[in-house]
């Protein structure tokens, strides 16, 4: 029975990337009083959880994810008081609410790495990764950081060097010290006790390295295109050691009730699975970015074969009692709209929103929203700005502009005055919030069509999943089962050209639940269903 699943088994999660969604004080800067303003608009939208990208105090050389304070709300966003609020307000409205944590590194200027950098001596010294030079007094050994350089950088003061594998300012903690592993229990635990839902665990197979510190392989795959690949992460990721420091941390979460944790994992399948315990003790859902990447991490071909074999390979690997789960973008993706083209991009969601598992919408996937092009005097991503001849590959600018609301000035994201901290999408007067409400054809509506169907019919959120042969090249078929309960079949054309299908083998009878071009609840005839271009249809099945 669908009722005894768990929220976040039948829900839909939202990211929100809090510096982009609504700014309420002027500054050019989303923040939590915004996102209380926009509350209203995701409840209508059919998510039922938000989870909020960094908010943390910090110096911002990762955009919050390098935080000086694990317990505190950074002033650009608010304080600890809109949090409660926000906090409050969101469980008002029948919503759940998860945070960003990031235990594997922190800021420079956190007071942990302060006191450790200090002296050799300090008593925090063993909470980072410091290792003396190699013998020519270069960086200990060959780690490379994933926005560009050695992920070592030395300290003149005392002599060593510490290890971060993203920007200099993210200097990472010593799980091997289990101080470390307890204080950053405590910090669950002070957002866990405030009432929060979960955690979104960032670069969560990154807190074990190897012991001997040894070279990482030389990558055989590599293009030359991505200075961080050349050498492969061997023994800097995904070591076994991993798991028992989630372990611990999943124990915390279990402290409370319906409490979720998600994990951040780009690994293939056969390392993901890892990520959900050997005992169901680590992750409820490690990130499944197999719509996004393939297994071998190029990005996934966006046509019907590669998304079949992504989905079909996936559910065969899933543990027992495994809860799948599938997302489309994120604050670090170029925008989906941009990879697969705007035509798709119905297609797309109806994809996410009719799987077997849990979705994750990036904000502004429901109006198909783009990636946005930066000026280069505007480009602020720290792997871009440290890489400039690859900036078009590593930048995430792009995908992370304001949110658009509405036609007016600054897309109802800031007041008229100001300059947003990234530009606007150069077509947002036309793609926005208020144009689709008004729409009945529009993304948003199609969008929250979905997400309703989906919540009411066991189905969709809870039942089984089997793939449909079509026939046709490049539309992927799948129907969602649920004893007791109505079945659906989903047929996705995910390319240009117009098919008749002949699926009379799945059902004698069908109506359209959902369709990605019409607003129809009419009855088709499964022998010759047409299909259009980049057309999707979610069909309800009679038995
Ligand atoms: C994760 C975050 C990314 C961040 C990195 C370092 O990959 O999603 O935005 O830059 O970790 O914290």
């Amino acid at each position: 029975m669908t009722e005894n699943y768990a929220w976040w088994q039948k829900g839909i999660i939202y990211q929100i990337y809090p510096r982009s969604f609504q700014d309420s004080n002027g500054d050019g800067t989303g923040d939590l009083p915004g996102v209380i303003q926009r509350l209203d608009y995701l409840q209508k939208l059919g998510i039922d959880a938000i989870w909020l990208s960094p908010i943390y105090p910090s110096p911002m050389h990762d955009f919050g994810y390098d935080v000086a304070d694990y317990c505190d709300i950074h002033p650009l966003f608010g304080t600890l008081e809109d949090f409660d609020r926000l906090l409050a307000e969101t469980h008002r409205r029948g919503l759940k609410l998860l945070l960003d944590l990031v235990p594997n590194h922190t800021s420079d200027e956190h007071p942990w790495f302060v006191e450790s950098r200090s002296s050799r001596a300090n008593p925090k010294r063993d909470w980072y990764i410091w290792r003396d030079p190699a013998p020519d007094g270069g960086p200990p050994n060959n780690w490379k950081s994933l926005f560009g350089g050695p992920a070592w950088t030395f300290d003149a003061g005392t002599g060593q060097y510490y290890l971060h594998q993203f920007v200099t300012q993210q200097p990472e903690l010593n799980y091997h010290n289990i101080e470390v592993q307890f204080a950053m229990q405590d910090v669950m635990r002070f957002w866990l006790d405030k009432g929060i839902d979960g955690f979104r665990v960032d670069v969560i197979g990154f807190m074990w390295k190897d012991e001997q510190f040894r070279d990482n392989p030389k990558n055989p795959n590599w293009d030359g295109q991505l200075p961080f690949l050349e050498f492969w992460p061997l023994y800097t990721q995904n070591l076994p050691g991993v798991h028992n420091i989630i372990r611990q941390m999943r124990a915390v979460l279990d402290e409370y009730d319906d409490r979720v944790m998600v994990g951040e994992t780009y690994v293939p399948n056969a390392e993901l699975v890892k990520y959900y315990g050997d005992n169901h003790d680590e992750c409820h859902m490690p990130f499944n970015f197999q719509l996004i990447v393939t297994e071998e991490f190029s990005p996934r071909p966006w046509n019907a074969r590669s998304i079949r074999q992504g989905v079909e390979a996936y559910e065969a690997v899933l543990p027992e009692g495994g809860w799948p789960n599938w997302v489309l973008g994120n604050h670090d993706q170029h925008r989906v709209a941009s990879r697969i083209g705007f035509d798709q991009a119905r297609v797309a969601n109806m994809l996410l929103l009719t799987l077997r598992g849990t979705p994750t919408t990036y904000y502004g996937e429901e109006i198909g929203m783009e990636n946005v092009p930066i000026p280069p005097d505007r480009v602020q991503d720290p792997p871009a700005v440290n890489q400039p001849e690859i900036a078009h590959l590593v930048g995430r600018d792009p995908e992370r502009t304001p949110m658009q609301w509405d036609a007016g000035p600054n897309a109802g994201f800031a007041s008229a005055e100001v300059t947003p901290w990234l530009p606007l999408a150069p077509d947002y007067t036309e793609r926005n919030v208020a144009n689709q409400e008004t729409d009945p054809t529009s993304m948003l509506n199609f969008y929250r069509a979905l997400a309703h169907l989906r919540r009411a019919e066991p189905a969709l959120h809870g039942g089984a999943y089997a793939s449909v042969d079509t026939q046709a090249d490049n539309v992927f078929a799948y129907r969602r089962t649920h004893s007791g309960y109505d079945s659906f079949l989903v047929v996705l054309n995910f390319g240009a050209e117009t098919h008749t299908l002949d699926l009379s083998h799945v059902a004698s009878e069908a109506t359209i639940a959902v369709a990605t071009h019409m607003l129809s609840d009419g009855a088709v005839d499964l022998a010759q269903l047409v299909l259009g271009a980049n057309e999707g249809l979610v069909l309800r099945v009679n038995p």
